[in-house]
């Protein structure tokens, strides 16, 4: 069974608690954070999340675009977020394995995502304790770019590591998805699909949604 993560990088900002009502039937909502440092674009942070968990029950997957995400693991679980994602290439390996320490004290789902040019290998000193692993289909940093194709064999491959190591562990695709990629992405493996420009970019989210899931 697929699940869909709507980004509310798409939405409009001004319109928030709207636009989150809008994707209800999804099953995440997917909520991009970025530094402008680890990437070159400036989002949200966690008074935002803290808003956000006021106005919906839905599944908080936020996604940390930051540089040595550890900072900030605390904060934005109080906020209420219920699975926090960190980059393999925004910090060292040891205080990657702490950010994942603190999620777990502070009872968020565990996550690490992966930039395009990261080998799936760079997982397995982790995959054992990871609730989800996310594989970007484009370079981090803003919404509405081409998916990479050649991002798929990398899905398959961190699908047979999770196979092998962790099967309830999930594995979502970031990038690109559209009802035209969708089926190619849980074809190779994934079963959480984030989509931003293709359920916020329609005159109906709900119907984009239903169209994901194929
Ligand atoms: C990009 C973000 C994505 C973004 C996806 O760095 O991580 O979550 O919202 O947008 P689309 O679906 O438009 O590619
Ligand atoms: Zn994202």
């Amino acid at each position: 069974m697929v699940k869909i993560a709507p980004s509310i990088l798409s939405a409009d900002f001004a319109n928030l608690g709207r636009d989150i009502q809008r994707v209800s039937s999804a099953e995440y909502l997917h909520v991009d954070v970025m530094d402008g440092a680890f990437v070159p674009n400036i989002t949200l942070g966690v008074p935002v999340v803290q808003s956000i968990r006021k106005c919906t029950d839905m599944f908080l997957d936020v996604h940390l675009m930051v540089d040595k995400p550890v900072r900030y693991i605390e904060a934005f679980a109080k906020a209420g977020a219920d699975l926090l994602s960190v980059h393999l290439e925004a910090d060292h390996p040891k205080h990657i394995a702490q950010a994942l320490d603190i999620m777990g004290q502070c009872g968020v789902k565990k996550a690490v995502a992966l930039r395009p040019i990261t080998s799936p290998n760079a997982i397995l000193p982790y995959i054992e304790q990871l609730d989800m692993v996310l594989v970007m289909t484009v370079e981090p940093g803003f919404g509405g770019q081409s998916f990479m194709e050649n991002q798929l064999d990398t899905i398959r491959q961190v699908r047979a590591i999770i196979d092998r190591y962790n099967p309830a562990c999930e594995l979502e695709v970031d990038g690109g998805v559209s009802p035209k990629t969708a089926p190619l992405v849980i074809e190779a493996g994934a079963n959480v699909l984030v989509a931003g420009s293709a359920v916020y970019g329609t005159p109906d989210p709900a119907a984009a949604i239903a169209a994901l899931r194929g």
